[in-house]
């Protein structure tokens, strides 16, 4: 199995995405972080403990990180994911209490034990990302890639041009895209496409199982659906787990990409270079500022429902 770490700020999302890394064969999910994003750090946190639960999962080591952004003012979600920012089903509280480790120590540790270089998923804000980079350096030595959810080509969501997660903390995503090891970014182009179709949340809901259950759950809360007398479920972050288990499903382009930081309306926007074609001047090597990404623009929507569905209901 692929060693992965996800950093989330579970989020509805964020909680597919863990059901999805726990149940699929093919992931060895070695540690979860904690970061403010679409609630509050302490709210994530035991999101995040009792989806684990409820996957049966509840020895995979989970860490509290950073509860405001580099710079910004806290701003959650909360209008989007619920008061409890998972979509206030009344879940249990968690069985147990997050480790007594920080997330940039605990990332830190999991990275250099692996025998295997680990692929980092980053699901929210990339604050805890950038503390980690900035503190210690010598992790990308078992970083395999960085496949992360955030960003935009076309159309943001928090603002008209910047996704949520990079427009949270812009800053920490430049240092996450500067980190010096591939990157490919999942955004909002293709997140917003991959929805399970209504019957099969239906099923998911219906199950007995309460990993599965959940999962319907989570899916019929977030839609919206393609087709309004069917809706189905967004996978929204849980796609970008899809990525790290079958890249195919997924058409990238390598790409210049830069984070607009200057105040104002643009702030948070990933401007993607698509003059951009390989091979050509070198505009197209990256530089410091505009790092080189595998950026998502296209994505097998049938082929990642399918992988999706495979696994929760295993
Ligand atoms: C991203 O922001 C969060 O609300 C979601 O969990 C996802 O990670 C979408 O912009
Ligand atoms: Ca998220």
């Amino acid at each position: 199995p692929i060693p992965v770490i996800i950093d989330c700020d579970t989020g509805i999302d964020d909680a597919l995405a863990l059901l999805l890394a726990v149940r699929h064969p093919g992931l060895d999910l070695r540690a979860v972080t904690c970061v403010a994003g679409n609630t509050d750090v302490d709210g994530v946190v035991r999101n995040t403990l009792t989806v684990l639960d409820q996957a049966g999962a509840p020895d995979i080591p989970v860490a509290r990180g950073a509860e405001r952004p580099l710079i910004e003012a806290v701003r959650t979600a909360r209008h989007v994911h619920g008061h409890d920012g998972m979509g206030d089903f009344g879940l249990p509280a968690p069985a147990r209490a997050a480790a007594g480790t920080d997330a940039v120590t605990l990332l830190r540790r999991e990275i250099l034990a692996s025998p295997r270089p680990v692929t980092l998923i980053p699901t929210a804000p990339a604050t805890n990302i950038a503390l980690l980079l900035r503190t210690h350096p010598e992790v990308t030595r078992n970083i395999e890639r960085i496949v992360f959810m955030g960003g935009a080509v076309a159309t943001g969501n928090a603002t008209p041009v910047a996704e949520f997660n990079v427009w949270h903390d812009p800053e920490a995503a430049a240092v996450l895209l500067t980190a010096g090891v591939p990157i490919t970014m999942y955004g909002l182009d293709v997140f917003e496409r991959v929805v399970v179709p209504g019957p099969d949340v239906r099923r998911l809901c219906a199950s007995a199982e309460p990993g599965t259950r959940l999962a319907g759950k989570l899916l019929a809360h977030r839609g919206p659906a393609t087709d309004e007398s069917d809706p189905g479920g967004g996978l929204g972050d849980a796609g970008a787990v899809c990525a790290v288990l079958d890249p195919a499903g997924l058409t990238t382009h390598r790409l210049p990409v830069e984070i607009s930081l200057a105040p104002g309306p643009a702030r948070g926007q990933t401007l993607v270079d698509r003059r951009a074609r390989p091979g050509e001047s070198e505009i197209h090597e990256g530089t410091r500022e505009q790092p080189l990404v595998d950026v998502a623009l296209e994505v097998d929507v049938e082929r990642y429902v399918k992988l999706y569905l495979g696994a929760v209901e295993r």
